[in-house]
């Protein structure tokens, strides 16, 4: 396997994303510490970081806070500060108030807000000064995400030694959709600041190249967009091209083999009334993820007898996400209501259809459910990868256990052996329920090697190698186009 530092030919690597990969939590006393962030792109650039031993540039996950540069864990952490306004019209308002819902087939309605386009423009201009200050000659910049989709184009101008890349981990928008937004040409010349702009997935990458044909005036050839000379900026190439992302499966499988994990595994099976079948679902509580969708399914099958409490029990659990933002805070109250009366129309004194968690768990808990769980439920109405579904295939080296997988995430382009299901088509997905709660050992087993086969032969680090060893050798071109 070669090092990922050799892939780059030795330059330094910038890590530069919304979020640090620790949070930091003052408590009710004034007592700070610090815990891993939410969300699936701290859990997959973790070990990558880790590995490169690079800088990481981000919000610490608190308002107001002037934090020094600190180490973690290996990792040279570098805060940028954000105040009460920043988060209200940059995080909650335009990222993700506008560019979340938009970019997720327009599932909730996009605001689109004037200050909170300023607020995005004022904060990604930030992040770039921070990074300018502090990225060494010639490093490589990796730049994630919808939140900073500004950041290549700036940093551009005030690094021009730099070589950016960047990936987004969300979907981008087909081009109707993506049409509406007033700041749809500076979002796509932001973007081409970049050398390389990585995707889920290949409709994604076609999306964005023609996104960047009708508002920069890119011509596409394959995956490379041409952009033609413009001041003192020469002609230059910009790859766009998807790099599906992945999860460090070798540590997931490694977790759900050690013996406390086990045993917590059958624990849980015990503590939920030893059902013939345990369902789970894990997201972060969050409109796109169709958790609605899949409770309806589940009480209906209730509702129907076709499932009886006792024989079957779905743990959710909805780790807390984005609270001040009004449609989260309609869904959670939604969500809540709707277990309830599940609970209180099919419940009894010794056993809860649906058991609610609103909490987030440590990983070797989670590798304890997906181990308790002989079906995870994956439903979401649109998602640019879900690493839910490959940590859960990851851990099942018993190869048993049935993955229902909605066909609107990116993980669907690669786990072909799940129960695909579209989770608007209600009928569809208590069918495809039904089918993995009576999926025959053989048949689950056939299924479960496949997904395994794929998740360990795309794993985290083959997806950084590809996206460093393109990012290196646009780097490469752009020291030969330098010196000729
Ligand atoms: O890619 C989706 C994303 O916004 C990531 O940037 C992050 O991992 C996750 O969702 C969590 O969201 P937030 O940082 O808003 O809590």
């Amino acid at each position: 396997m070669p090092e990922l530092t050799d892939i780059v030919g030795g330059r330094e690597i910038v890590v530069v994303a919304n979020r640090l990969p620790v949070d930091r939590v003052v408590e009710t006393d004034g007592t700070a510490s610090w815990r891993t962030s939410p969300g699936g792109l701290v859990t997959a650039m973790e070990p990558v970081v880790r590995e490169l031993g690079c800088l990481w540039v981000g919000w610490s996950g608190g308002a107001d806070e002037d934090l020094p540069p600190f180490e973690a864990e290996g990792m040279r952490l570098v805060p940028v500060p954000l105040s009460g306004d920043d988060l209200e019209g940059y995080y909650e308002g335009f990222a993700n108030g506008t560019l979340w819902p938009l970019y997720h087939d327009v599932i909730a309605q996009p605001g689109f807000h004037r200050e909170w386009w300023e607020s995005y423009e004022r904060v990604n201009r930030r992040f770039a000064e921070v990074v300018a200050h502090e990225a060494p000659r010639d490093a490589i910049v990796w730049v994630h995400d919808y939140q900073l989709q500004l950041v290549p184009a700036l940093l551009r101008a005030l690094r021009p030694d730099l070589t950016i890349a960047f990936f987004l981990h969300i979907p981008f928008p087909a081009r109707p959709l993506f049409a509406q937004l007033p700041w749809r040409r500076e979002i796509v010349e932001g973007l081409l600041g970049a050398d390389v702009v990585g995707f889920q997935r290949e409709q994604d990458a076609a999306s964005f190249r023609a996104a960047a044909e009708r508002y920069a005036d890119a011509l596409a050839h394959g995956n490379l967009l041409r952009l033609s000379a413009e001041d003192d900026d020469p002609s230059r190439s910009v790859l766009a091209q998807e790099f599906p992302i992945s999860i460090d499966a070798d540590a997931f499988a490694a977790l759900a083999t050690r013996p406390e994990v086990r045993r917590r595994a059958e624990e849980i099976r015990e503590e939920l009334g030893n059902p013939r079948t345990v369902l789970l679902g894990v997201d972060r509580l969050d409109y796109t993820k169709g958790i609605r969708h899949r409770l309806k399914a589940f009480a209906e099958l209730l509702d129907e007898g076709e499932v009886t409490v006792g024989e079957a029990a779905l743990v959710q659990v909805a780790s807390p996400s984005r609270e001040r933002v009004a449609a989260y805070r309609r869904l959670r109250e939604e969500v809540e209501r709707t277990v309830g009366r599940i609970n209180g129309e099919h419940g009894s004194i010794a056993h809860t259809p649906v058991v609610y968690l609103h909490q987030g768990f440590s990983r070797e808990e989670m590798a304890a459910l997906y181990l308790a769980a002989d079906v995870l439920v994956v439903t979401a109405l649109r998602d640019g990868m879900n690493l839910v579904a490959k940590e859960y295939v990851a851990c099942r080296s018993d190869e048993l256990g049935v993955l229902v997988l909605s066909e609107f995430t990116g993980a669907a382009d690669e786990l072909r052996r799940a129960l695909l299901v579209n989770p608007h088509d209600i009928e569809g997905m208590k069918a495809a329920f039904l089918r993995a709660i009576h999926m025959p050992e053989k048949e689950q087993q056939r299924r479960m090697r496949g997904l395994r086969a794929v998740v360990q032969g795309n794993d985290v680090r083959h997806w950084a190698e590809n996206f460093l060893r393109a990012s290196s050798s646009m780097a490469e071109q752009r020291a030969a186009a330098d010196t000729s």
